[in-house]
C-alpha cells in the first residue's frame, strides 16, 4: 500500500517501499519480519537528487512517492550506491521518465549499469572517495566502500544534515512502517543477522569503511534496508566495529590457530585426525583443536572457521563421495572471509577413497591456500607407520601455516 513520503532530514525524504511478506531473501536469508527497499529524495534549490531506487515489482509505489514530491524534469541526479536489483530495479524506468537526470555510480558499476538498462546511451558519471556533489545547498561527499557487499558498493555523506547514506551497510531485513529506530520494535536480531550473512564475509572491508566514516560526525544513518538509524547511530557503528574485529580479539596469543574437523564411521579417520593433531601440536606457535563433524552446529562451524588460520578436513568416502556433514562445513565458508586461510584434507576409506580428492578440489576452487602435500588417504585401519605419516603430515602442515615457504597453486 503506497504511503506518503516521510521526511527524514531537512528536505530529504524516504521514498522507499515496504515488502512485509517476503520470507526468504537472496535464497540464503530468512526474513521473518519482511523487509524494505529504502530509497530517498533530496530537494535542493537547484533541482532534485534521487538516492537509490527499489525492486522492480514495487516500482509503482516508488514512482508514486517521487511524483508526490517533484516533477520528473526537476530530477538532476540519481545516485546509485549499490546496483543489485533490489535497489536498481526501478532505475531503467526512472531514466526514461527523468530526461535531465545524470546517474552517479562507482566505476565498478558501469558495466552492470549497461547490462541493467541494455543501453550504451546512458547519461552517467563515475564517483569515488572524496568526490563531491554540491547542488542547491546540499554538499555530498562520496565514499568508496567496495565489497559491502558487491564490488561496486558506495556510501555517501550529506554535510549539512550529518547524514550517512550507507548502502547495505547497517541494513536489516526488518519491515516496520514506523521506520525510525526509535519507533520500531526490537530489530536487534535482524541487524546482527544481516551483518552475519551479508557483511561478515568481508570483515576487512567493513573495517576500511568504518575508517572512512570516522572522518564525519554522523547524526543519522539511512541504509538501504530496514530502520533508519537516528537515535544513537554510534551504537550501530560500534556494533560493526566490535563484530568486524572479533577474530583478532579472540586470538590474542599471536599463535596460529589450526582446526581439524573430522567425520568418522569406524574411528579410522578419527585416529588419523588424532595423529595429525599430535604432529601439529608439536610445532611451536601453533594451537590445534579437533572437532567431530557429526555433532557440531553450523553457527559454531562458522565461528571456528573464522578464527582459524588453517583447517584440515578428515572425511571417509561413502559411495564415492564425502558425506553431507563435510559438505555442510564447506558451505559455511560462504559466510566468512576466507582469503589467506590454509586448508587440506585427509581420510580413511574402504574401496576407492575419492572423498579426499573431491574436498581438495573444492578447497582449491574456493581459492584457499592448499599446500602441495601428498594427499593423505589410508585404506581402512591405519597401521603404526601410517599413523607416523599422519603425524609428519601434521608437522608439515603446521610449519607451512607458521610461514615455511612452499609453492602454493592458487589457481
Ligand atoms: Fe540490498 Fe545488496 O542489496
Amino acid at each position: 500500500m503506497p504511503h506518503h513520503p516521510i521526511t527524514i532530514a531537512n528536505d530529504i525524504y524516504f521514498i522507499g517501499v515496504f515488502d512485509p511478506d517476503i520470507r526468504t531473501f537472496d535464497i540464503v536469508m530468512r526474513t521473518a519480519n519482511g523487509s524494505s527497499y529504502n530509497a530517498y529524495l533530496m530537494k535542493t534549490t537547484e533541482g532534485v537528487i534521487i538516492v537509490d531506487t527499489v525492486k522492480k515489482e514495487f516500482q509503482d509505489d516508488f514512482f508514486h512517492h517521487v511524483e508526490a514530491l517533484c516533477s520528473y524534469d526537476e530530477i538532476k541526479y540519481v545516485i546509485i550506491h549499490h546496483i543489485e536489483p533490489d535497489h536498481s530495479g526501478a532505475l531503467p524506468e526512472l531514466i526514461q521518465r527523468a530526461p535531465n537526470a545524470k546517474v552517479l555510480i562507482s566505476p565498478q558499476a558501469t558495466t552492470m549499469l549497461k547490462a541493467l538498462t541494455n543501453s550504451e546511451e546512458i547519461n552517467f558519471e563515475t564517483i569515488w572517495t572524496n568526490k563531491q556533489l554540491v547542488l542547491g545547498g546540499k554538499t555530498i561527499t562520496f565514499l568508496t566502500t567496495p565489497y559491502l557487499h558487491w564490488p561496486e558498493t558506495m556510501s555517501s555523506y550529506v554535510h549539512e544534515d550529518k547524514l550517512l547514506f550507507s548502502g547495505d551497510v547497517f541494513g536489516s531485513h526488518y519491515y516496520d512502517k514506523r521506520l525510525f529506530n526509535n519507533k520500531v520494535g526490537d530489530f536487534s536480531y535482524a541487524f546482527q543477522y544481516y551483518y552475519d550473512h551479508i557483511m561478515r564475509p568481508f570483515q576487512s572491508y567493513v573495517r576500511s569503511a568504518l575508517k572512512l566514516y570516522e572522518r564525519f560526525e554522523i547524526e543519522l544513518i539511512a541504509p538501504l534496508h530496514g530502520p533508519i538509524l537516528r537515535e544513537n547511530p554510534y551504537q550501530y557503528i560500534d556494533a560493526y566495529k566490535q563484530w568486524s574485529h572479533k577474530v583478532e580479539n579472540n586470538k590474542g596469543s599471536g599463535k596460529k590457530i589450526l582446526s581439524i574437523f573430522y567425520l568418522t564411521s569406524y574411528k579410522n579417520t578419527q585416529e588419523m585426525a588424532q595423529s595429525i593433531f599430535d604432529g601439529c601440536e608439536s610445532v611451536e606457535g601453533v594451537v590445534a583443536n579437533m572437532y567431530d563433524l557429526a555433532s557440531i552446529e553450523a553457527q559454531n562451524m562458522i565461528a571456528i572457521l573464522e578464527e582459524s588460520d588453517g583447517f584440515l578436513i578428515g572425511t571417509p568416502t561413502i559411495n564415492a563421495d564425502a558425506p553431507k556433514p563435510v559438505w555442510d562445513l564447506l558451505s559455511c565458508l560462504m559466510f566468512l572471509e576466507k582469503q589467506g586461510k590454509c586448508a587440506g584434507a585427509f581420510g580413511s576409506y574402504g574401496w576407492s577413497g575419492e572423498a579426499v580428492d573431491h574436498i581438495l578440489a573444492r578447497l582449491k576452487s574456493l581459492k584457499l591456500r592448499v599446500p602441495p602435500l601428498t594427499p593423505l588417504k589410508i585404506k581402512l585401519i591405519p597401521s603404526q607407520s601410517e599413523l607416523e605419516e599422519c603425524y609428519q603430515f601434521g608437522v608439515e602442515f603446521a610449519e607451512i601455516l607458521n610461514g615455511k615457504l612452499v609453492e602454493i597453486d592458487l589457481a
